[in-house]
């Protein structure tokens, strides 16, 4: 699956106005101080490129989910200007009240205070996106991590702008999810774990009809754990969500695919940093244990068909690798991903999180900055941003 829309890469940039909508909502500490700047690390490439050719930069971004129309102190871009001017070893001014026009000379970037504080962005309203829009020659979204938000910033602005264009996150993001999931080399194998069957559900669906092997993990596997008639004790589960559960390994055997059930779990008795673990067959889960992890035998049976896959999609830790004791399952799954000749695509805050604490970000094929966007993406669903870039490109 190739997606069709215009690069910066491609575009004459001396001397214009280039508007950059990035994602560079990070996590801040209490004092704002950014904990983690991977995705101002990963506009960085976009935003010198512009630079360096010459044109006058504007950049903005969203940072959390302020009420519009006021500028809090905690919702200021102010601490992303200064990681960001670091990176690109310049100035990078902060602009206030910039909607209706802004200073900025060929050479130099500023970056736009956090465009969800303007009046009608969350909304899209058209008469914001308009005046935004005629603040550029040319519009880029390196926003993956925003696609999924029809917003004036990541939508209105790319129809009325006179070019829109897809930044180099953006694009690279597009490439490597359109590759993997487009024409995936067999079998395909997909990583779906998180706490809760009902928020993922639609992945679940959408993924069913797409992968050959579906490793579900954390509160997602104890669910087709009881669905498979097996005990979960005080673990966290959805015995509502039994029937689903079981129309997705219904799906997933009659096209000759598989949802791996674990036979064996590390389980503990409180949600601690120090609980005990106890490794046991999981058809020996007692009534007040909790499953917080797979045990070594499902964990070499999953490295197993992994180390087989020519594709792989993963989202979510299978256990709760945040506490030692329980991150056997989730090392061995980063591990076997790491070692697997297969193509491998990430995406998650935790997940990201996982592949940071085992060390294995250097052999993984593609670990997007994405977290609902990556998920949409996997759905099957049109991301909003993405598609009005298409569109431009086939006017
Ligand atoms: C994210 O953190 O996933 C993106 O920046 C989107 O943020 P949002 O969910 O507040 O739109």
């Amino acid at each position: 699956m190739t997606i069709h829309f215009k690069r910066l890469s491609d575009q004459e940039l001396k001397g214009r106005r280039v508007f950059i909508r990035a994602d560079l909502n990070v996590p801040q500490d209490e004092a704002g101080r950014i904990t983690d700047d991977t995705r101002i690390r990963a506009s960085v490439p976009g935003i010198r490129f512009a630079r360096d050719a010459g044109a006058a930069v504007m950049v903005t971004s969203h940072l959390g989910r302020p009420a519009e129309g006021e500028v809090r102190p905690q919702d200021s871009l102010a601490p992303i200007a200064a990681r960001l001017g670091e990176l690109l070893g310049c100035a990078v001014a902060l602009k206030t009240g910039w909607v209706d026009g802004v200073e900025v000379a060929p050479g130099e970037v500023v970056l736009l205070e956090n465009c969800r504080c303007n009046k009608g962005e969350k909304k899209n309203d058209d008469a914001l996106a308009r005046k935004m829009a005629k603040l550029a020659d040319i519009y880029v979204n390196d926003a993956f991590g925003t696609a999924h938000r029809a917003e004036a910033t990541t939508h209105g602005m790319a129809k009325y702008a006179p070019v829109a264009c897809a930044g180099p996150l953006m694009a690279a993001e597009l490439d490597a999810l359109g590759a993997a999931l487009g024409a995936p080399k067999r079998p395909l194998v997909a990583i779906v774990a998180g706490s809760k069957v009902s928020t993922k559900l639609s992945i679940l669906q959408a993924l069913a009809e797409k992968v050959d092997h579906m490793i579900v993990g954390g509160g997602i596997a104890n669910t087709f754990m009881l669905a498979n008639g097996l005990p979960v004790g005080k673990s966290l589960c959805e015995p509502d969500m039994l029937d689903d559960a079981r129309a997705v390994m219904a799906k997933m055997r009659a096209k000759g695919g598989s949802v791996p059930i674990p036979v064996d779990v590390v389980v503990g008795r409180e949600f601690s940093p120090t609980a005990a673990a106890v490794t046991k067959a999981a058809a020996a889960v007692a009534a007040d244990d909790m499953i917080f992890d797979i045990g070594p035998q499902s964990a070499a049976a999953l490295a197993g068909l992994i180390a087989g896959a020519g594709t792989i999609v993963w989202n979510g830790p299978v256990g709760v690798f945040e506490f030692d004791q329980f991150g056997g399952g989730t090392r061995a799954v980063a591990q076997a991903i790491a070692a697997s000749p297969g193509f491998s695509i990430a995406g998650g805050g935790d997940t990201i999180a996982a592949i940071n604490k085992y060390g294995v970000a250097g052999a993984i094929d593609y670990i997007s900055t994405a977290g609902g966007a990556f998920l949409e993406f996997l759905e099957g669903k049109t991301l909003p941003a993405v598609e009005i870039l298409v569109s431009r490109a086939a006017a």
